[in-house]
């Protein structure tokens, strides 16, 4: 399966669960690769550190923030179970070109019905990718949930009834992820029963569950 994170905006948490989701997944034992496809190259930065600390290598992390992503992406998921796409912040002709390589868009937002999330130039370009992709599915992912999950709740409910769909998994706003990222890991190497770590997995499994892309493409 290959599975994109995207969203127009920086800061939504794009690199943070791209990294999360393809380390739970390696964990499984499965065979993953990340696609840092941010010209910013925070992911490949992540990898770099994680090898200077000298921790175990759990995926690996290519960089190829170039627009011909689409025709090369389908080629690595041959080789592996899982393809994390961590998707760039507004070049549009990147994000069209990832959006036509996933099987599967999450669209990470934090949960503040004033934040303009559901942007609608997201949902356009996932539009017009259907059109070549009529398959291509998408989910939002309700990220740095504060305490007052109520708000989190509304902003699920407003959506449930929308196209893209918001998954029941949450995340909430959690310093273990950055603690984490500093020195090259992911949350569940710090500690895997804490918050940040189950929550993680939590995501990981209900992405397992939609069973998306195992037909073959
Ligand atoms: N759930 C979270 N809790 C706390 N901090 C978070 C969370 N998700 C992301 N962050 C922090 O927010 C910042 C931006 O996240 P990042 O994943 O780089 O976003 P993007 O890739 O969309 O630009 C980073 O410093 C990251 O550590
Ligand atoms: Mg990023």
């Amino acid at each position: 399966m290959i599975v994109a994170l995207l969203n127009q905006k920086g800061g939504v948490g794009k690199t943070t669960l791209a990294l999360s989701l393809a380390g739970a997944w390696a964990q499984q034992g499965k065979r993953v690769t990340l696609i840092d496809a941010d010209p910013q190259g925070s992911a490949l930065d992540w990898s770099q550190q994680r090898a200077r600390e000298g921790w175990p290598r759990l995926f690996g992390v290519i960089g190829l923030a170039r627009d011909t992503l689409h025709r090369e992406a389908p080629e690595l998921a041959r080789d592996a179970d899982m393809i994390v796409i961590d998707g760039p912040p507004r070049v549009a002709a990147l994000m069209r070109s990832a959006l036509l390589a996933a099987d599967l868009v999450l669209i990470p937002v934090q949960p503040s019905p004033l934040d303009g999330w559901a942007s609608a130039e997201m949902l356009a370009l996932v539009a017009e990718a259907r059109i070549y992709r009529p398959d291509l599915a998408a989910r939002f992912v309700l990220n740095r949930c504060g305490a007052r999950t109520v708000l989190a709740r509304e902003t699920a409910e407003t959506l449930a009834d929308h196209d893209p769909p918001v998954l029941a998994a949450t995340i909430g706003q959690r310093v273990a992820f950055a603690a984490a990222a500093q020195s090259g890991r992911l949350v569940f190497e710090l500690d895997d029963d804490t918050p940040a770590a189950r929550e993680i997995a939590a995501l990981a499994d209900e992405i397992d569950r939609l069973r998306i892309g195992r037909t073959t493409r």
